[in-house]
């Protein structure tokens, strides 16, 4: 076996020129036997299960303006929308009567959903779906509104970090966004004791091999039980247009990594990766992958919730796309289960 990554899978890390090693030599034959020892940690914890979560994007107003986001408030040609509550709610019955016992409500972040109203929703959910967990991403919020997103029944949060580098974070956000409070956030997140995601895009504009190894390292330190990594993908009526796209390989060899460093760190083989490659969802549960997250938003608005071009699964039918997945999984030896899916001993 390559000496580093006996030295990573043993360790569970590696000093920055191993990593740098791995990043620069990404042949096939590296990946697959990276992947094949990512599995195989992953098995160990998991075996062939593979979670879903129902994801509803709630809303595609937001009153950032990140420079790579289809969804950042400068793009004027984006079709805005904002579901109910009452359509919200409906996505969760129809999600959980097709076996989702994790609902992800994800969206821009618009101050029109208030924090009462926020609260108020996810204590309707909560009583209605006890054994559902509620996993959300909204956004940066001060530790007193988590506080009470935690306290009224969510139990998870999404939050990535985009990048831990000061620099390489100016050239993806205006100035009114920081580095610092995103970390603020995130760590309010897990003292709250909050099951926690964070991750990056990998090809983001701009990024480089050096600002790769300090994400991995930051995610190393923080030890969030989710991390989500997909590719960049660049959308037309953004900054970043022409800039070229993460690539399949790059975020297969990052995914092996990730699972390598945390084993037991939930995973998924997101919708951007599926975007890029056919395949891309499959590949990234044979690269140590463990969760996929299908679509539960009313089909009439999928298309509306255009982070980056060409996304998949905008027209199907949320029991299209679960068939499809579990189809999917299947195909590769692995089985989707219909449970909440948490981190290893963490239920709340
Ligand atoms: N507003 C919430 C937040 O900022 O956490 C949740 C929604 S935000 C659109 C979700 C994620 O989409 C971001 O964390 C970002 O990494 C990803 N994303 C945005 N634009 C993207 C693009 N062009 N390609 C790939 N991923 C993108
Ligand atoms: Fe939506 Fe396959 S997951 S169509």
């Amino acid at each position: 076996m390559n000496k580093i990554i006996e030295k990573l899978e043993e360790q569970q890390n590696l000093e920055s020129d191993d990593l740098k090693w791995l990043l620069e030599n990404n042949t096939e034959e590296l990946r697959q036997e990276l992947a094949q020892r990512a599995r195989q940690v992953s098995t160990k914890t998991y075996s062939n299960d593979v979670y879903t979560r129902g994801l509803i994007e709630f809303t595609n107003y937001c009153k950032n303006d990140c420079y790579y986001c289809g969804i950042r408030r400068s793009n004027q040609e984006a079709h805005r929308y904002r579901l109910t509550e009452t359509e919200i709610l409906a996505c969760c019955k129809i999600g959980y009567e097709l076996g989702f016992r994790t609902f992800v409500l994800q969206g821009g972040e618009d101050p029109e959903f208030t924090d009462d109203q926020m609260v108020d929703m996810i204590q309707k959910i909560r009583k209605e779906y006890p054994d559902c967990a509620i996993t959300l991403s909204i956004g940066e919020k001060s530790k007193e509104t988590y506080q009470a997103f935690f306290k009224a029944g969510a139990n998870r949060y999404l939050l990535r970090h985009e990048t831990a580098n000061e620099e390489h974070y100016r050239k993806l956000h205006p100035k009114e966004l920081s580095l610092a409070n995103r970390k603020r956030c995130l760590k309010d997140l897990k003292e709250i004791g909050f099951q926690v995601g964070t991750g990056f895009m990998v090809g983001s504009p701009h990024q480089t091999v050096e600002n790769i190894i300090e994400d991995l390292a930051f995610i190393k330190a923080l030890d969030p039980e989710m991390i989500g990594i997909g590719p960049f993908i660049p959308h037309q009526q953004t900054p970043y247009k022409d800039v070229k796209p993460g690539t399949l390989e790059e975020t297969l060899l990052l995914i092996s990594i990730l699972r390598l460093m945390l084993p037991k760190a939930l995973i998924p083989a997101t919708t951007a990766l599926g975007t890029i490659n056919p395949q891309g969802r499959e590949f990234g549960i044979l690269a140590g992958a463990n969760v996929v997250m299908p679509n539960l938003s009313p089909v009439a608005v999928r298309k509306d919730y255009s982070l980056y071009d060409n996304k998949i699964c905008t027209g199907d039918e949320a029991a299209e796309c679960r068939v499809c997945l579990s189809g999917r999984m299947k195909s590769i030896g692995y089985e989707i289960v219909n449970n909440r899916g948490d981190y290893p001993n963490k239920t709340e």
